[in-house]
């Protein structure tokens, strides 16, 4: 009697932490060039791919009798083999295989508290040097972490990978003088300051070379000039400018 308790005890919690790993393992999503690691390798799993399913072959000595290389798509090779049906009913499936299409990287830059800076789409990441030298919104990033992988969404044309990188960024300010450099003239940037904050009209069509309206010049602080001018217009029409910088308070 007891000895029928202690086995119905060990098959309970067999039963119960097969269970717990059923639910813990998550379906992997891999592309041909992720796969291509899990190669057995160093270490490394073991992972093939047949007709878009992945699986597991990390522990099969059938597969080695294969003479095959894993960490591959092996939908052709996998038929020739006697049997093969049986052979991948044996293995565990651990995931699926993304359809070989371009990767886009949405790369969303992350503040000190976790608030969203700016979010950029790249072709690839080598385009995305690191150390970043870029400027948003009159913020230059200090300090940043390497890109961490969030998850990965199949498109039409292309697969987008999310990826955060964690930054500190601090504001970048701008002396009367520097902005008087910025007028627009001979191919310079044109800067116009509102309210303590510099705005850039370099590509807006209402100014061209720096000057609007044939009178107001790029390259000086405009508050003033603005609520007197009777422009027909409001000051969100500056305040929706792209911000570059913040007047230095010296
Ligand atoms: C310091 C004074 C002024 C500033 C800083 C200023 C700023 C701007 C800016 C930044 C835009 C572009 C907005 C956009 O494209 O979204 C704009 C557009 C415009 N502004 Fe002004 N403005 C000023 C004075 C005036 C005055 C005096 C007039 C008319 C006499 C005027 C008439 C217009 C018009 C009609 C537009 C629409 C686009 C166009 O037709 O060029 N503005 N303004």
């Amino acid at each position: 009697m007891k000895k029928i308790a202690i086995t119905a005890l060990i098959l309970f919690i067999f039963s119960c932490s097969s269970v717990d790993t059923e639910v813990e393992k998550e379906m992997l999503q891999l592309t041909t060039e992720e796969l291509s690691e899990f190669d057995g390798q160093n270490g490394n799993e073991s992972y093939i791919a047949v007709e878009g399913t992945i699986y597991d072959v990390t522990n099969s000595i059938e597969f080695l009798s294969f003479n095959l290389e894993s960490g591959k798509d092996l939908s052709e090779e996998i038929k020739q083999i006697s049997s093969w049906e049986e052979f991948l009913q044996s293995l565990e499936i651990v995931g699926t295989l993304l359809p070989d299409l371009p990767i886009r990287y949405e790369i969303t830059f992350l503040g000190k508290n976790g608030e969203v800076v700016n979010k950029e789409v790249y072709e690839n990441l080598d385009s995305l040097t690191f150390p970043l030298t870029k400027t948003y919104g009159g913020y230059r990033f200090v300090k940043w972490s390497e890109p961490v992988e969030i998850s990965e969404e199949v498109l039409d044309t292309y697969i987008l990978q999310k990826l955060n990188v964690s930054s500190e960024y601090e504001k970048i300010y701008m002396t009367l003088e520097e902005l008087s450099q910025y007028d627009g003239k001979d191919g310079k940037d044109a800067y116009i300051c509102y309210e303590g904050v510099i705005y850039d009209v370099t590509n807006n069509p209402s100014w061209p070379n720096g000057v609007h309206r044939g009178f107001i010049n790029a390259g000086q602080d405009v508050t003033e000039l603005f609520k007197n001018s009777g422009a027909p217009h409001s000051s969100a029409n500056i305040t929706n400018l792209p911000i570059v910088a913040f007047l230095s308070e010296e």
